[in-house]
């Protein structure tokens, strides 16, 4: 017997037409390109993705919901996006929003309403989303109970996890104890639809009783929701793997959150309730693993955090607040300060063991612009003893102390450059030890918000 009649046959798909056609080669077809942050959010992935999103057909969000806030900045019109993916602002992509996504309803039009009347980006949102059918649908009463648990935190333990309130938590859970709603329920049978509802708003209701849900009135709105939202909902693995699979096609994927925010990998609990790291690719979106194409992760040339949490490089002193004030460090859902501090080699490399970055955005380095001397942590120490890893435990990771080396600023403005070689030779000493200190090359530095204040390196 031959070795090709021994190989199991191609599974077979219907066409649609009565007849099958065997399903494509997992290993040929369109890679993607993912984007994701590799700290703690709110490095610039969104201007990246703008970037990339000049020349291509899909752009998909795989996880997350509108916990995010992604800025993009196109002829000084700002644009900020929470659910969308940022692509979408480019008239030819295609968008989708993928089964890993939690997706508010009304938030979702009141994103793309509200960016609609800032320019001309987004024209015919609506023909050109796609959105998953196995998506969690986030509810009113899971935002509610988001600040009803971040209030109960605060007096049982004192503190709270600095959620933006969006229902992330809640909703993920709702999907992990399996009473969650999904898209294909809402524009499926509303009746069914309407009794699952009211279990579930039934269910938190009993467990927060302060909790008031207006049942009837939020059936009656959600059921508006399903007539208008019904024609994005598509079947998300086969919309997947028609664009594997088609023709040629440039396919990005824009992580929300960040690394250090990830459920299993970030300083838990102070984190999101989803995969912010690259495996989180594959669950939310049904994609296999070695369709996976370049992996690019972006770095602030500093470190921020926005909410509560350990943070080592912290600069809790005029440092931190000149890269607050500089780099206008607020956050895009909630509008607070965002904590600042310097770059932190170490928290890096752990993001980099974990998505395995091919290239690295390093954005802002125009804030270092007026700093004589940048320190970069480049280890931790506990007890005295250098550590190979990155701590899981928080009290752990409070302990740590920063091991720095100081780099000489540069002291010159560099938000006109545009090459590599016109950046001040401090600068230009300083992206090169990141690369050097992580591995990875940079293949793009930021100097400013607009589009065009991004240098290409190769
Ligand atoms: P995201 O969540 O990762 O998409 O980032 P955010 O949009 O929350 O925050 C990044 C902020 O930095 C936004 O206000 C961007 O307009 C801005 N930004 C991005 N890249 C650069 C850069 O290279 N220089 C400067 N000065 N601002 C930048
Ligand atoms: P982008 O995509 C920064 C933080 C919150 C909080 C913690 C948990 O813009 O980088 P959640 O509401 O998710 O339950 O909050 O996670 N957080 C972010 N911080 N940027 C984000 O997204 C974030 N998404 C969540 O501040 O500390
Ligand atoms: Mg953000």
């Amino acid at each position: 017997m031959s070795s090709e009649s021994e190989s199991p046959l191609p599974p077979r798909i219907p066409n649609g037409e009565g007849c099958c056609s065997p399903a494509r080669s997992p290993v040929v077809g369109n890679k993607v390109t993912v984007v994701l942050g590799a700290q703690w959010g709110d490095e610039g992935k969104g201007k990246v993705v703008d970037l990339l999103a000049q020349d291509a057909d899909i752009v998909c969000r795989c996880q997350g919901g509108n916990n995010a806030g992604h800025t993009v900045v196109v002829d000084s019109v700002e644009y900020d996006f929470h659910l969308l993916p940022s692509g979408i602002i480019n008239p030819k992509v295609i968008a989708f929003i993928g089964n890993g996504v939690v997706i508010h309803l009304p938030g979702l039009f009141e994103e793309a309403e509200k960016n609609m009347k800032k320019g001309q980006g987004l024209a015919g949102w609506d023909k050109r989303l796609s959105i998953s059918d196995r998506a969690h649908i986030v509810f009113d009463f899971h935002q509610a109970a988001d600040g009803i648990q971040e209030q109960q935190r605060q007096e049982q333990v004192g503190k709270n996890l600095g959620t933006t309130k969006k229902g992330i938590g809640p909703v993920y859970s709702s999907k992990a104890a399996r009473s969650g709603l999904r898209m294909c329920d809402l524009v499926s049978d509303f009746n069914e639809f309407s009794h699952r509802f009211k279990v579930l708003a039934n269910q938190y209701k009993s467990m927060y009783p302060s909790l008031e849900i207006d049942i009837d009135g939020e059936l009656i709105k959600l059921k508006d929701y399903a007539n208008r939202v019904k024609p994005m909902v598509k079947d998300g693995v086969y919309f997947i793997h028609e664009a594997l699979h088609g023709p040629p096609k440039k396919i990005l994927v824009e992580g929300a959150n960040a690394a250090l925010l990830d459920i299993d990998f970030g300083t838990y609990p102070f984190v999101t309730s989803s995969n912010c790291t690259v495996g989180g690719v594959c669950t939310g979106l049904g994609i296999p693993p070695q369709s996976i194409g370049q992996v690019y992760g972006v770095v602030k040339a500093y470190t921020t955090r926005v909410g509560i949490g350990a943070f080592p490089t912290e600069q809790c002193n005029e440092t931190g607040e000149m890269l607050q004030t500089r780099g206008h460090e607020i956050g895009v859902t909630t509008g607070r300060k965002r904590r600042c501090g310097w770059l932190d080699l170490v928290l890096l490399r752990y993001a980099h063991m974990i998505n395995g970055f091919t290239a690295l955005a390093l954005t802002k380095l125009d804030i270092l612009d007026v700093c004589t001397e940048i320190k970069v942590g480049v280890s931790y120490k506990i007890d005295g003893k250098t550590i190979p890893h990155f701590p899981a435990n928080q009290e752990v990771l409070n302990r740590a102390e920063v091991q720095y080396e100081t780099l000489p600023g540069w002291n010159t403005g560099t938000s006109n450059v545009r090459t590599f070689e016109d950046l001040p030779e401090n600068a230009k000493k300083y992206v090169r030890f990141i690369e050097v200190e992580l591995g990875v090359p940079i293949k793009w530095i930021g100097v400013g918000k607009a589009r065009e204040s991004m240098i290409q390196l190769f």
